[in-house]
């Protein structure tokens, strides 16, 4: 019996959800509803792609990505864990957290209605998990599909000793053409330039627009932001609870040309806009505690 064999006798839902051979190989859980589709991967627990039935995809996924158990997926939705960025104390960990290279179990499906469809993703520790961070923790992600996309990843404490995260759900969104798609939400936000490197601080004034490499880390965020894409018609909505931070990402041409998983000429079609606890909005979470970061996000005509 094959892993998506045994997963669809325990947890295929008829007419919502089924597990299937996706990628490299990888075990994708495939979600149809009546209002919209769905792939979501077990290797990270990563969001692969969403769309509401009628509207295009929401989420850009590279063509470069690798699809393999020991590399992160290049698009759809990251989850950066139990650090974001690279770790403080020790550059040869894994950038961004073990979360999106790790093996996520599947702990619940759950059909809600015709047009709701829920998937419930588990992470423990382990002898490999302590070794990078010493830390007992139960992590979930919750993935709710219809005609919006709610993303939350739950983080446990059953350990005797608090922890202290910074995440992220590190959204890839598709664009029609990054340099014509204003990002509303941040206006007066505190923000850290981190291109090049650099961490220069300044205050952001109006909407976000993308004219070369952008990597910016927002503070003290309102909890809605919004991608206004004229050329497709489309307002991107993106709500989120558990975070006071955000990360407006493009790599433009140079840095693009330098990532392997990342074509030459993929950069206009993309914008992240993450859903942070960034490093000045790091949580920690007490014995016996959690934390819950969440995104929902939606799609409308701009008209
Ligand atoms: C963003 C960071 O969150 O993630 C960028 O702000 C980084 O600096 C980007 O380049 C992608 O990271 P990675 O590890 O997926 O290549």
């Amino acid at each position: 019996m094959t892993d998506s064999e045994a997963l669809n006798a325990r947890f295929a839902l008829p007419g919502h959800l089924r597990f299937a051979a996706g990628p490299g190989g990888l075990t994708v859980a495939e979600i149809a509803n009546a209002a919209g589709t769905a792939r979501i991967a077990l290797h990270g627990a990563h969001v692969l792609a969403f769309q509401p039935r009628g509207a295009r995809p929401l989420l850009w996924l590279s063509g470069k990505s690798w699809f393999a158990a020991d590399k992160p997926i290049r698009g759809g939705i990251p989850l950066c864990w139990p650090w974001f960025g690279a770790h403080p104390a020790d550059p040869a960990l894994p950038a961004h957290g073990f979360a999106r290279i790790s093996p996520w179990q599947v702990l619940e499906t759950q059909a809600l209605s015709d047009s709701l469809t829920r998937l419930r993703l588990g992470l423990s520790d382990t002898a490999a998990s302590r070794r990078q961070w010493d830390h007992a923790f139960a992590a979930s992600l919750e993935v709710t599909v219809g005609a919006e996309l709610t993303v939350a990843l739950t983080m446990r404490n059953p350990g005797a000793a608090p922890y202290t995260i910074t995440a992220a759900l590190h959204t890839y969104f598709a664009v029609s053409d990054v340099t014509q798609v204003r990002v509303l939400g941040f206006d007066r936000c505190p923000s850290i330039d981190t291109v090049g490197g650099a961490r220069t601080p300044g205050v952001q004034t109006g909407p976000v627009t993308v004219h070369a490499e952008t990597d910016i880390i927002f503070s003290a965020c309102p909890d809605e932001a919004q991608i206004e894409d004229p050329a497709w018609n489309r307002r991107i909505r993106i709500r989120k609870a558990g975070s006071l931070s955000a990360v407006v990402w493009n790599p433009w041409i140079a840095k693009a040309k330098r990532m392997p998983d990342f074509g030459d000429d993929e950069y206009p079609g993309m914008i992240c806009v993450e859903t942070t606890n960034a490093p000045g909005d790091a949580r920690t979470v007490p014995p016996g505690g959690e934390h819950r970061l969440q995104a929902i996000l939606s799609v409308e005509p701009l008209g």
